[in-house]
This record gives C-alpha cells, sequence and structure tokens, in this order.
C-alpha cells in the first residue's frame, strides 16, 4: 500500500517547488509601506511608479465603475489622495494576483473561468456585505473575497492526483470540496492557500481569512473581514451559483450568521443590485 503522505510534507514540498506563482516586488513592498504611518502619498506613488505596466491598470480600475468617480482620476498620487493608501494596496493586489495567475491553466477538475468567477463574485459579495454593515473595510473584503479559495489552484496544478482524489470525493458522496478534502487528503485548499499568502508576505488578516474561511475561529487579526466573506462564500454557492430561488439560507457558521443577521434578512430584495454587480466586476477583471 502507498504510504500516506501528511500536510507537513506536502507543505515541504510546496516550499521547494520554485514555480509558485510569485507576487510582484512591488506589490509586497506596498504592503509592507502601508504598515508604516509614516509613508508619504509621494513615496507610495514612486513605488508603484516602479512597475510601469501596473500604472495603467491601477488607473483603468479607479476610473472604472466600481468606484463611481464622476470626473476621470488621471494620475497615480491623485488616485491615491482620493482613494486612500487601503484601497490602492487592495487594487494593486487584487490586480497583481490576477495577474500572476494568469498563465494558471488549471485542469480537467478545474475550470479556471469558473474558478475566477466565483472568486469576484465573492469579492464583490464581500465588500457589499461589509460596505452595509460598516463592518471592515469593504476594500479589505473585496480582496479577501477574491483570494479566499486561491490553494484550489495550487492543489489543482502542483498535486493533480490530490486534487482528483476530493474531486471524485466530493461527486461520489455529494459532499462540498472543502468536506471531501477532509475526509479523502491530508491538507485543504485553505492551508495551502494561507500558505501562499504567508509567502507573498500579505496581511495577516488576509492570510487568516484564506486559512478559516470554511472554519470561523476568533483569535484572527481580523474576525469581522472573516465572517463578511465567509458568509459571502454560502450566498455565493446558495443564490449567485446554484440559482437557488428559495431563501433558506444553508447552515453557516452562527456567530457569523448572527453577525451578519440585518443583511442577511433583507437578501431576496438585494440580490439582483449584487447581481448585476457581480457582473460588471467580472467584466473588468476578467477580460
Ligand atoms: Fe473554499
Ligand atoms: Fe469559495
Amino acid at each position: 500500500m502507498a504510504k500516506q503522505v501528511d500536510s507537513k510534507t506536502i507543505l515541504k514540498r510546496l516550499e521547494r517547488i520554485d514555480d509558485l506563482p510569485t507576487l510582484p516586488v512591488i506589490a509586497m513592498e506596498v504592503n509592507r509601506l502601508l504598515m508604516d504611518y509614516n509613508t508619504s502619498i509621494k513615496e507610495l506613488a514612486e513605488t508603484i511608479e516602479k512597475d510601469q505596466a501596473i500604472v495603467p491598470k491601477l488607473l483603468k480600475l479607479v476610473n472604472s465603475a466600481f468606484y463611481g468617480f464622476q470626473s476621470r482620476v488621471g494620475n497615480l498620487s491623485k488616485a491615491i489622495v482620493l482613494l486612500g493608501f487601503n484601497t490602492i494596496s487592495n487594487a494593486l493586489t487584487s490586480l497583481s494576483v490576477i495577474e500572476a495567475f494568469s498563465s494558471s491553466r488549471g485542469n480537467e477538475n478545474l475550470n479556471m473561468i469558473d474558478f475566477w468567477i466565483h472568486s469576484v463574485s465573492v469579492a464583490v459579495i464581500s465588500r457589499n456585505l461589509a460596505e452595509k454593515l460598516r463592518l471592515s473595510s469593504p476594500e479589505d473584503a473585496f480582496t479577501g473575497g477574491l483570494l479566499h479559495d486561491i490553494g484550489k489552484v495550487i492543489l489543482s496544478q502542483f498535486f493533480p492526483e490530490l486534487f482528483l482524489k476530493v474531486y471524485q470525493g466530493a461527486i461520489q458522496d455529494g459532499l462540498s470540496f472543502y468536506e471531501a478534502e477532509k475526509k479523502t487528503i491530508p491538507i485543504t485548499h485553505a492551508r495551502i492557500g494561507s500558505f501562499l499568502a504567508k509567502k507573498w508576505q500579505l496581511p495577516d488578516s488576509l492570510i487568516d481569512v484564506i486559512r478559516c474561511h470554511h472554519s470561523i475561529r476568533k483569535n484572527v487579526a481580523d474576525y469581522d473581514l472573516l465572517c463578511v466573506v465567509h458568509v459571502a462564500d454560502i450566498i455565493d454557492h446558495t443564490f449567485i451559483t446554484k440559482g437557488n430561488k428559495d431563501f433558506n439560507l444553508p447552515v453557516m457558521n452562527n456567530d457569523a450568521a448572527r453577525l451578519l443577521k440585518p443583511v442577511l434578512n433583507s437578501l431576496p430584495e438585494w440580490l439582483p443590485e449584487l447581481r448585476k454587480k457581480i457582473e460588471e466586476a467580472c467584466g473588468f477583471f476578467l477580460k
């Protein structure tokens, strides 16, 4: 019988893989600058401008319907003043991650188009939940939603035999991907994704969202953010992807459900608007 690998062995193997997707140095530097209260607008703009390819993409995003400015934002410094450091840094991380994974082809069991549609959808839902409830930063929520399942891509790309086991297990036993992972392999996409996020030096709040989006914990860097993404993921699976018409919410973490209760109650009225926003965001990010 083949020797069972454990999670440590898998993470060690991951550590040694040279062609793991990388986040551009600029994005990491910006995340670092953000943690320093003395960083000036000039310093931040100059750092981002070192990557000339990203500047027009950032400005395009800033000028998209997504941020809803009436007049055109023509340069980076103005964008930083209008949107703030945190928003710019999140926009940069989001664009960089999509870019970093643009050459990932997935495999016959992971359709990358579906993967990104789900990710952008959870990002938009998270952002809107955070906005409506004034819970955590809407921009952090967007990035958290966008990245929450990133470990699935790594699993499919670098451990295709494990991915296949999970995929088959999920179909055979009618389980969710996460449940099938726990049943059939020694690691989860949540753990793998958080490993990558750590390597990318993303903020702790994002690492925690990726690691705990299926299993909420209280001792995380941003508990509200974690709950927002957890619920957004469930909303997407239930109402957007599967298009359920009845509004019985499936099982979700009790504390998260309590925290988000005010918006969950108004979800039926809110859903058409949400669908429109998801479509717009997919149009922008997944062209
Ligand atoms: Fe997940
Ligand atoms: Fe998900």
